[in-house]
């Protein structure tokens, strides 16, 4: 028996590092996913085939023993492993669409998409217990995690997201067309949200002030998601670019690609941590190509994609 799921990657539209600090944040999840086969095996195997190599380890190897980027997934073979006393093993193969290491939800990605794959093997679960499966998962390698990111690679769509609050999907279903422009710089996200807590120690009353007007940009954006004015919305993601340019999160190489995007598109800005990976900009169905073909000039690497509203799909 083969048991497949694919869920979608994600940007941050609007509010990361605010988010840390309460504020809220968008996310949406976007058409480029990561599919998941998985199949039961006689021999005591945990087999892992993905952009990071075919690994091989034994059913009752150690997770710490297991390499970082398929821990959550090991988890979660071992996990459904246990709770089903099964004897055999599991072999596991991951096809991502999405690069890892720039911001757009791989790990959240794959860990819902293994989640649903791994223990479709044993039973049939809700997407909600599938969404916990996923977060358990992640832990492995991200303790601090939100499950923002996992909740909306689950669910789809774009959703509104507080911290210790439950998420609020946003009934919206805007038409433009995104690109993704890729940086080629990996970011880290510890390291990113450490340098944000120093400036707000060193700041804290320009970055309550910047908190207030995040908080009241995610209101204007909610209502032009809901209206599908994408002028509106590129406006507010300038703005909100602005933000992040004060906290420190972009950089000069950003900044270039953002201001070259900006001068072709609605808007644009940096999406997740900064200090490299990705910058989201958007347009509209016609004029794609010819801002396609200026990216192509000017050598930059990028995806065009669309928003996902399907999020987990089990097949
Ligand atoms: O770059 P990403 O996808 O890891 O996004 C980080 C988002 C932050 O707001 C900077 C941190 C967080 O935990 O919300």
């Amino acid at each position: 028996m083969i048991s497949k799921a694919s869920a979608p990657g994600k940007i941050i539209l609007f509010g990361e590092h605010f988010v840390v600090y309460g504020v809220k944040a968008i996310l949406a999840s976007v058409d480029k996913r990561i599919t998941v086969t998985s199949k039961k095996t006689d021999e005591k195997k945990i087999i892992i085939d993905s952009l990071f190599g075919n690994q091989n380890y034994s059913s009752d190897a150690d997770i710490e023993s297991i390499k970082p980027e398929i821990q959550p997934i090991a988890y979660l073979a071992k996990k459904m492993i246990n709770k089903f006393d099964w004897t055999g093993g599991i072999q596991i193969k991951i096809d991502s669409q999405l690069p890892p290491g720039v911001g757009l939800g791989s790990s959240s990605s794959s860990c819902v998409a293994s989640a649903a794959s791994i223990s479709g093997l044993f039973e049939e679960r809700p997407r909600e217990d599938i969404l916990e499966l996923a977060i358990d998962a992640e832990r492995t390698i991200f303790p601090q995690t939100s499950g923002a990111d996992c909740t909306v690679c689950t669910f789809g769509g774009i959703i509104e997201y507080q911290k210790d609050k439950d998420y609020e999907k946003i009934n919206a279903k805007p038409d433009f067309e995104l690109v993704i422009l890729n940086s080629d710089t990996i970011h880290s996200t510890d390291k990113m949200v450490s340098q944000v807590r120093e400036f707000k120690n060193t700041n804290p009353e320009m970055f309550l002030k910047l908190c207030e007007k995040e908080t009241n940009l995610i209101e204007k954006a909610k209502q032009a998601l809901r209206n599908n004015d994408s002028a509106n919305i590129g406006r507010i993601m300038k703005e909100n670019q602005s933000y992040l340019e004060e906290i420190g999160v972009s950089n000069q190489n950003l900044q270039n690609i953002v201001e070259f995007a900006n001068s072709k598109t609605f808007g644009s800005k940096l999406t997740g941590a900064g200090g490299g990976g990705c910058i989201i900009s958007i347009t509209n169905k016609n004029d794609l190509k010819t801002i396609t073909e200026s990216f192509d000039r000017a050598k930059y690497k990028y995806w065009t994609a669309k928003l996902d509203f399907d999020g987990l799909i089990v097949e």
